[in-house]
């Protein structure tokens, strides 16, 4: 890094790009040498948008400080900046991930990383061969209600994990640009877009599993239901399902539910519940971190200190589109088990 400060570009400014505009705000707020210098979108109507919005307790997206541009290749010759966070519809994510890492930019991109394992292995490779850093925004693991689970597991606070269930259900989404989510080959789907979260989350939380199944339906997408068994020696049940078939007047919705030795927990309507063994339920205190904050922290602190980040590491990221790959194998077969 030639600099203290990173100068940061945003690439795509539709509905998630809204809450990495936030985190940095906070972290600029916090003291953490990072500046916001310029936002690119094809759409210049997102720019109006951006003062109106309000996504994930963001009152108003204030973008009068960055300079704004239509085009990537007009941004590339007259900004100068370290890294770029791309937040484009998933099928531009392997292209502009590449494209941004031989202009010599660092990369934190959005999740799905790409729509197969094999173009994020040339990411993978790209980035190598440039030299850069590139971190892919599998947000969960960087959210407190997850972490919560995971450092229970850690420390072995209620024993061994028996069973855990993961959901993640929203109804048909009627957002984005020209309608891509819609569209299985713009956007993998319910399993890739909205699945892979859970799929990250528990590799994160269990590792690789010995073999996966899954079942799936399909509606305006293919694999728009998905009910996935991860399977790992010693009994253990892991399942995880996703919708984007819930009625249209749902909210949308994530839940956990383990079964540790000593006690049950609950993530249920935004909040984590300990069921103990032989004591009351109560409420853990959970850090109020900002998911999105300490991704871009992550991301920021590796660019600054060179190195990567082992938190949530780029080859992860491909091996989690190579388990949703699989699992998607699994639902074409009707449920067989396929090999990891
Ligand atoms: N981490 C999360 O929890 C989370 C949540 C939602 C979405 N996402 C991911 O974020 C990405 C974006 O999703 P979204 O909901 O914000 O999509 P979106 O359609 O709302 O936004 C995409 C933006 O990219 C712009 N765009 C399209 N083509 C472009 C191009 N060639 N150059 C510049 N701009 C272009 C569009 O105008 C639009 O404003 C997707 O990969 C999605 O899976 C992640």
């Amino acid at each position: 890094m030639k600099s203290t400060e990173i100068r940061a570009a945003i690439v795509g400014f539709g509905g998630i790009a809204r809450s990495h505009k936030r985190a940095y705000d906070e972290l600029r707020q916090a003291g953490f040498p990072i500046s916001l210098v310029a936002i690119c979108d094809i759409d210049p109507e997102q720019f109006k948008k951006a003062q109106v919005i309000n996504i994930d307790g963001n009152p108003k997206c204030d973008i009068s400080a960055q300079r704004l541009y239509t085009g990537l290749d007009d941004m590339l010759k007259n900004e100068d900046f370290d890294m770029a966070d791309i937040c484009l519809p998933s099928y531009l994510h392997r292209d502009y991930a590449i494209r941004l890492l031989r202009a010599g930019k660092h990369v934190l991109c959005e999740k799905p990383m790409a729509l197969s394992s094999a173009d994020c292995e040339v990411m993978l490779r790209t980035a190598r061969e440039c030299g850069r850093e590139l971190m892919v925004g599998q947000c969960l693991r960087f959210e407190p209600l997850y972490l919560f689970f995971k450092d229970a597991i850690d420390n072995n606070t209620f024993g061994k994990v028996r069973g855990a269930y993961f959901s993640r259900l929203s109804g048909p989404p009627h957002w984005g640009f020209e309608g891509w989510y819609r569209d299985t080959s713009l956007s993998g789907g319910a399993i890739m877009d909205l699945h892979i979260h859970d799929v990250d989350m528990v590799r994160f939380l269990f590792g690789e599993p010995e073999a996966v199944s899954a079942i799936s339906y399909d509606t305006f997408v293919r694999w728009a239901v998905i009910n996935s068994r991860f399977i790992y020696g010693g009994g253990r049940i892991i399942v995880a399902d996703a919708s984007w078939d819930e009625a249209k007047s749902t909210k949308f919705s994530m839940s956990y539910r383990v079964r540790f030795e000593q006690a049950t927990v609950k993530l249920e309507g935004g909040k984590v519940t300990v069921y103990p063994e032989s004591d009351s339920p109560y409420t853990p205190e959970l850090p109020e971190a900002n998911r999105m904050t300490e991704q871009l922290r992550t991301f920021a602190t590796a660019v600054l200190e060179g190195g990567g980040n082992t938190k949530n590491p780029p080859e992860s990221a491909m091996l989690t589109v190579r388990l949703v790959e699989k699992l998607r194998e699994s639902a074409d077969r009707g449920g067989a088990a396929v090999t990891v």
